[in-house]
């Protein structure tokens, strides 16, 4: 496998274009603000200075903050990271006042346009769009490390038929592990370059033979003619065709909900794939607890939880009261709401344009139907504007694959697939981030002072 010029660690974060100051006489010139905290702290009266670095002090800096000498000084307490950067990083930039998203600079809208997945794939792991012979190397490096050992698929079979795919997915990637003992040397740049590709490749593969066990189908292999996308629908979906031809418009839907899921900051799976990665496992493991991470309902899972919710909604009459239910805070508006994006989220505004070019293949679902009315008027209500809260990518990609004849198990898995470049890109970035180690958060501890053991006989 050829190597490809990597990133290094130099992140583009705070960074502000580079220009000449304007002239200026000597009286005029105006001090620049000094980069500063001056904290009192008013416990001792003592001021302390503390530097302010890309609109961030360092939290480390408080520590000087003591009472006494004994003390062990002053930490920042944020519960769930509100508040918290745990990293510098130059893969994905989001505004979420403004709705903005890009990876490596290239807004969301233009890579989803005129890119595609591999190419975003290259871009997130690399730093910078592939050359014609960069991408040719980096599309036959995934297209032949897409299959799997045959034992991976003994272990498929232990699983019982009804087994969620995503739980068989986080499995077999762990258990990935195991097969290619020399991934823990996560220092060598060689060594992770080609788990990064192996990763990359076989997510396709080990998410459609779970889909296949679920349903009892032969395992389809891949087909290395097929593009990335339209190889999944080959895995999935191949029935007794001697060759499997995807629908080009189908193809490319899918390979657009990827380009739009390849990765999004320091996310709940992000974070968890750089915390288990910080201790150098290796990265089959750190990507099965990120891929754990993105089965929960609140992050990747959501997409399955809105089509449960719009089949439990029923029919457009019910959507008045459903919306009071939530608004009561009974349940959850799922496909709604996200810490970052305070405003539209971008990706949804395009999965709604792909939905329209995969309607006109599949035909219209019913089920858009009605998500359009719940959006509509969810946005018009006092609730949902007051809280900021707006469809987010799960809203609609749920009901996209849907119509691809996905099962709703599957969706976190499609997710997942889509995800890996990003979950690999921020454990490599981790890696060469010298500031970087083993992720250890602090804690207020609320619980006993010391206390002495009692007898079992003499306890109440
Ligand atoms: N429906 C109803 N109310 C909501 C929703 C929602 N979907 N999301 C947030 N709120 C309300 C909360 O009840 C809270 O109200 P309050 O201030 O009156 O108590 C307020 O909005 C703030 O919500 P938080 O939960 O504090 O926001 P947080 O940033 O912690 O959570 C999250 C973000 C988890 C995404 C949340 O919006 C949610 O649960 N959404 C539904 C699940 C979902 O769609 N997840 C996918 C996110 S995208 C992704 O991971 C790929």
């Amino acid at each position: 496998m050829a190597k490809h010029p990597l990133p290094t660690t130099g992140t583009g974060m705070g960074k502000k274009a580079a220009g000449s100051p304007p002239a200026t006489f000597p009286s005029e010139a105006t001090v620049a603000p000094k980069q500063s905290l001056s904290i009192t702290d008013n416990r001792t009266g003592k001021t302390y200075e503390i530097p302010v670095k890309d609109g961030t002090i360092h939290a480390t800096d408080l520590r000087q903050i003591k009472t006494d000498p004994e003390d062990f000084g002053l930490m920042s307490y944020d519960p769930a990271f509100n508040n918290t950067a745990s990293c510098r990083s130059a893969i994905t930039f989001i505004d979420g006042d403004k709705g903005i998203l890009r990876y490596r600079g290239y807004p969301i809208e233009q890579l989803a346009e005129r890119g595609t997945f591999l190419e975003t794939a290259y871009l997130i792991v690399h730093g910078e769009l592939p050359t014609t012979a960069q991408l040719d190397e980096w599309t036959h490096n995934i297209t032949h490390h897409t299959f799997i050992h045959e034992n991976i698929l003994k272990l498929m079979d232990g699983f019982r038929y009804d087994a969620h795919p995503m739980g068989v997915f986080v499995s077999t990637v762990a258990a990935l592990s195991t097969f290619y003992p020399e991934a823990n040397q996560i220092r060598n740049p060689e060594v992770r370059y080609r788990q990064m590709v192996r990763l990359i490749a076989k997510s396709p593969t080990l998410a459609a033979f779970a889909y296949r066990h679920s349903t009892g189908m032969p395992y389809a292999y891949p087909d290395n003619d097929l593009s990335y996308s339209g190889n999944v629908l080959n895995m999935m979906f191949k029935t007794t065709e001697a060759k499997y031809q995807p629908n080009k418009m189908l193809e490319h839907a899918l390979d657009v909900l990827f380009i739009l899921h390849a990765d999004h900051e320091q996310n709940c799976s992000a974070n968890a794939m750089r915390s288990v990665g910080s201790s150098e496992v290796d990265p089959y493991s750190a990507m099965a607890a990120a891929a754990a991470a993105l089965y929960g309902p609140l992050h990747g899972g959501a997409n399955e939880q809105v089509l449960r919710m719009l089949g439990e909604i029923g029919s457009m009459k019910n959507i008045p009261d459903y919306i009071k239910r939530v608004k009561t805070k009974e349940v959850k508006l799922m496909g709604f709401g996200h810490r970052i994006y305070k405003n539209y989220d971008p990706r949804a505004k395009i999965i709604k344009q792909v939905a329209d070019e995969v309607f006109e293949v599949t035909g219209k679902n019913p089920l858009l139907e009605m998500a359009v009315e719940l959006e509509r008027i969810a946005l018009q209500d006092d609730y949902f504007v007051s809280h900021k809260l707006y469809p987010n990518v799960d809203f609609y990609s749920g009901i996209i694959y849907e119509a691809l004849r996905f099962p709703v198990a599957m969706f976190p898995v499609l997710f997942a697939i889509g995800r890996t470049p990003g979950w690999l890109a921020q454990w490599q970035e981790l890696l060469t981030d010298p500031e970087q180690k083993i992720a250890r958060p602090r804690q207020v501890y609320v619980g006993s002072e010391k206390r002495d053991y009692v007898p079992i006989e003499k306890r109440r």
